[in-house]
């Protein structure tokens, strides 16, 4: 049952801990992952989770302790000789609708591959500590899920006699990092790798974030912004009187009457309300169903279409939004506050609300990335209403005070040194990205110097479109960005 619990989980029916706390998309990051499941034809069976044994620590030689790590096997297409592709679970349950459906699926069958793909450490139903305390959580790293990856190679090559197989790599997202980052670290291990979608510069404050979804509304004309830009203005003016802050309370459908004295409870409904938009525009039109089917006709062009709507007073439409949002996620109020959130991602159990990835992904923030959001940027419509220090407010209240920014000003340096960020070196790995996409900002823009390194642009694509199985409509460059991909992993393999 537990089983059925954590698949369910991602269709929203079996509702483990889905409390209004969490807003549904956090730090860039919607519930159950920033790659979403695919949308799937039929419903024949799914692949067993299969295990692998795994060190806690593959940095420390004295330290023995093991733990099992989850992993999916399709061998239906694999012929002797042929190569084995490699999907990288990120930051979410790693689910196995991927090993049935998706580009790398069409490819295994051109190619004759056996598709694996591995649970990232401490998310889904990989756990390698008994909870995820601070203490368990430094194990939680990137490094350490490369190092997973690696080991997980040895393993399968012994396993399954695969000693002169080619491995090609595939992720989106995190995980499209962690591919490039793999050949980079591992390149006598894998021939190639598919870097989709992937945030290869760490850095604290991503103010780019929202100039690029601004750049993403905008595309829709340019009413949808400056609508958004005189709704915020109105929001601030309204924050001023205590007959604003009560209507404001309604409209918004608040759980409880906003308190304008807690100043992260009025950061935490700026952020929250602007976060309707970008979770939005980041997976805009991708044919993919995370939460199930939920949310998937949600484009901008929906959004902005109620925010233009002249019948309405601006502040309306704004909260027209975020009604369409809770409606869609099946929240009946919008809970801002901040202490409840802290006090959810502060949860240690496996079977916490936060343990579904949000305490991770946050950790791995405040450790390694930052990402943060921010509304630091004069440049787009939302306000300055939940800067820099927020975010950083939230690593220390959640893991200690020594997560604090120049710990996490640190790890984002080291980020950067041990993997290149956007000099990253290496070979034949090719990045591509979707000029919608938020994300994309801090992925490689242009084709990268080294040989065999290639940048696939993808005009009108949201996050990790490519990765999604093709549909009728797909824009033309998608399709064609399919197929450049699909040359890249010919031309690997024939070398
Ligand atoms: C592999 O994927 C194909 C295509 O979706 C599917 O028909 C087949 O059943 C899968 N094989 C296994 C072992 O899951
Ligand atoms: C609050 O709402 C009432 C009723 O709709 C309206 O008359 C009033 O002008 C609003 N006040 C503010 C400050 O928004
Ligand atoms: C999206 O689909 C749902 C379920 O089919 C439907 O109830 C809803 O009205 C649709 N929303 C929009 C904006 O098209
Ligand atoms: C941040 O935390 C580190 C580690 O606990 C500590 O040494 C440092 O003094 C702290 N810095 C600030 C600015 O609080
Ligand atoms: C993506 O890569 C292409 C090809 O190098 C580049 O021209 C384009 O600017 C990039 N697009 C975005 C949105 O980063």
């Amino acid at each position: 049952m537990a089983d059925m619990c954590t698949r369910l989980a991602l269709l929203l029916t079996c509702v483990v801990g889905y409390t209004a706390a969490l807003p549904w998309f956090l730090h860039g990051r919607p519930r159950g992952g920033m790659l979403g499941s695919p949308g799937r034809a039929g419903n024949g069976p799914l692949p067993p989770d299969q295990w692998v044994t795994q060190r806690l620590d593959h940095y420390n030689d004295a330290d023995l302790r093991t733990w099992q790590q989850r992993y999916f096997v399709n061998d239906t297409f694999f012929k002797p000789g042929g190569p084995v592709f490699l999907m990288i679970g990120g930051e979410g349950t790693a689910d196995p609708i991927w090993m049935v459906t998706g580009a790398w699926i069409e490819y295994a069958k051109e190619f004759h591959a056996l598709c694996v793909m591995l649970e990232h450490r401490y998310y889904g139903k990989s756990h390698p500590t008994e909870d995820t305390s601070v203490e368990s959580l430094q194990y939680l790293s990137s490094e350490q899920a490369l190092a997973d990856l690696a080991y997980f190679r040895d393993y399968m090559v012994e396993k399954r006699g695969l000693t002169d197989n080619k491995w090609i790599s595939f992720g989106g997202s995190y995980p499209g990092s962690l591919s490039a980052w793999f050949r980079l670290k591992y390149p006598h291990l894998v021939a190639g790798a598919v870097a989709t979608s992937g945030p290869l510069l760490a850095e604290l404050d991503f103010v780019e974030y929202v100039e690029v979804v601004r750049d993403s509304l905008a595309t829709t004309g340019p009413e949808c912004n400056k609508n958004i830009q005189e709704a915020t203005d109105a929001v601030k003016q309204m924050l001023g009187t205590q007959e604003g802050v009560e209507n404001l309370s309604k409209l918004f459908n608040l759980c409880s009457p906003l308190d304008v004295s807690v100043a992260n409870d009025v950061a935490n409904f700026w952020s929250t309300i602007s976060g309707n938009f970008m979770g939005v525009v980041q997976y805009n039109k991708d044919n993919r169903e995370f939460e199930g089917a939920v949310g998937t006709n949600i484009t901008l062009d929906v959004l902005c279409n109620i925010m233009n709507d002249v019948s309405m007073p601006l502040v309306d439409r704004y909260a027209a939004v975020n009604s369409l949002m809770m409606k869609t996620y099946q929240q009946k109020c919008l809970d801002i506050s901040y202490s409840a959130m802290v006090k959810e991602l502060r949860e240690t159990s496996w079977e916490s609300a936060a343990s579904e990835g949000g305490r991770q992904w946050i950790y791995q923030t405040c450790t390694e990335f930052g990402f943060y959001q921010t509304s630091d940027s004069p440049n787009q419509p939302f306000g300055d209403g939940f800067p820099l220090s927020f975010s950083l407010q939230q690593c220390s209240d959640i893991y200690g005070p020594q997560f604090n920014q120049s710990t996490l000003m640190e790890g984002i340096k080291r980020t950067n040194t041990n993997y290149g960020a956007l000099k990253i070196a290496g070979t034949k790995i090719v990045f591509p990205n979707g000029s919608i996409d938020p994300w994309h900002a801090l992925g490689i823009t242009k084709d990268p110097k080294g040989t065999d390194l290639h940048a696939v642009y993808i005009k009108g694509t949201a996050h990790c479109a490519n990765m999604y199985p093709a549909r009728f409509g797909d824009p033309p460059e998608l399709a064609q960005a399919r197929e450049t991909i699909k040359g890249h992993i010919q031309n690997w393999l024939s070398q």
